[in-house]
C-alpha cells in the first residue's frame, strides 16, 4: 500500500530525545515529543517554559531530535542518571549533537515562535537528517516504558493515584514482553516516580501533550 500525500500530512506525535546547547556550551539531552508531519518534513516542538530545552532553544534558535529505540537511554534521561552525553558527533548544518546510538536524527532550527508561558510553541525546519541504524520494531514493553517516562514527567500534576495505578498496569507488558533493557528501564522509572511522590510537591515538573 502506498501512503497518500493527504496521509503524509497527518499531524502526529514522535516521542524521541532532543539535543540542545546550554549557554555554557555544554550539550543538553531532554525526552521530547514534537509534533509531527508523516513525513517528517516539519516539526513543532513544544517546550515548557520552565524546561532548560527552553532556555536553550530560545537563545539559540537549534536542535538535533532523535529518533530512537533505546528506552533505556530515555528512562535514564528522564532520572537525570547520565555523568555526560553518550557517544556523539557535531552536526554539520547547526550548532547541535548528535547521538551516535539512534536510528534517525533531525536537525532543526526554530523558524517561528507562538504560544504563551507555560508551553511554547517552537515551528521548526529541517535543515538536515540521516539514519544511523534501523528501528528494532515493535515491542509492548518498550511502548509501555515510553508511558512510563512520560507519567513519571506528570509527578505532581496528575493525581499519584492516578501514576501508580497505570504504572502498575503497565507492568505486566513489561514482565512479559520486553527484555533486561526494558526491566532495567520501567524500574528506573518506577524509583523516579517514587523519589518524585517522596519529596516535592511539583512545583517545578512540566507537563506533556
Ligand atoms: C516521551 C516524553 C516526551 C516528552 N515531551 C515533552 C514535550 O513535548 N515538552 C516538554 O516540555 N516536556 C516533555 N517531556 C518532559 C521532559 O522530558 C522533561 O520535563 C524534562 O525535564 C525536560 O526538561 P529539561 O529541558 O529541563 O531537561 C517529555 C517526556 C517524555 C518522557
Amino acid at each position: 500500500m502506498t501512503i497518500s500525500p493527504a496521509r503524509d500530512n497527518d499531524l502526529m506525535v514522535l516521542e524521541g530525545l532532543l539535543t540542545t546547547i546550554a549557554p555554557d556550551s555544554r550539550p543538553h539531552l531532554a525526552a521530547m515529543g514534537p509534533v509531527v508531519d508523516r513525513a517528517c518534513t516539519s516539526f513543532v516542538l513544544k517546550p515548557f517554559e520552565t524546561s532548560q530545552t527552553y532556555q536553550h532553544l530560545r537563545a539559540r534558535g537549534v536542535a538535533v531530535f532523535h529518533v530512537t529505540d533505546d528506552v533505556l537511554l530515555i528512562a535514564r534521561v528522564l532520572a537525570s542518571e547520565l555523568a555526560s552525553l553518550p557517544a556523539h558527533r557535531q552536526a554539520e548544518g547547526i550548532e547541535g549533537v548528535i547521538l551516535e546510538q539512534c536510528c534517525r536524527w533531525y536537525a532543526l532550527r526554530v523558524r517561528e515562535w507562538e504560544g504563551s508561558s507555560p508551553r511554547w510553541i517552537a515551528r521548526c525546519e529541517v535543515v538536515d537528517q540521516g539514519e544511523e541504524r534501523p528501528f528494532w520494531g515493535f515491542n509492548r514493553a518498550m511502548h509501555a516504558v515510553i508511558e512510563a517516562a512520560i507519567l513519571a514527567s506528570r509527578v505532581g500534576i496528575l493525581p499519584s493515584a492516578e501514576i501508580l495505578d497505570q504504572l502498575q498496569r503497565l507492568r505486566p507488558l513489561v514482565d512479559k514482553t520486553g527484555g533486561e533493557r526494558e526491566r532495567d528501564a520501567f524500574a528506573i522509572l518506577g524509583r523516579v516516580v517514587l523519589a518524585k511522590l517522596c519529596s516535592e510537591p511539583a512545583t517545578n515538573e512540566t507537563e506533556h501533550h
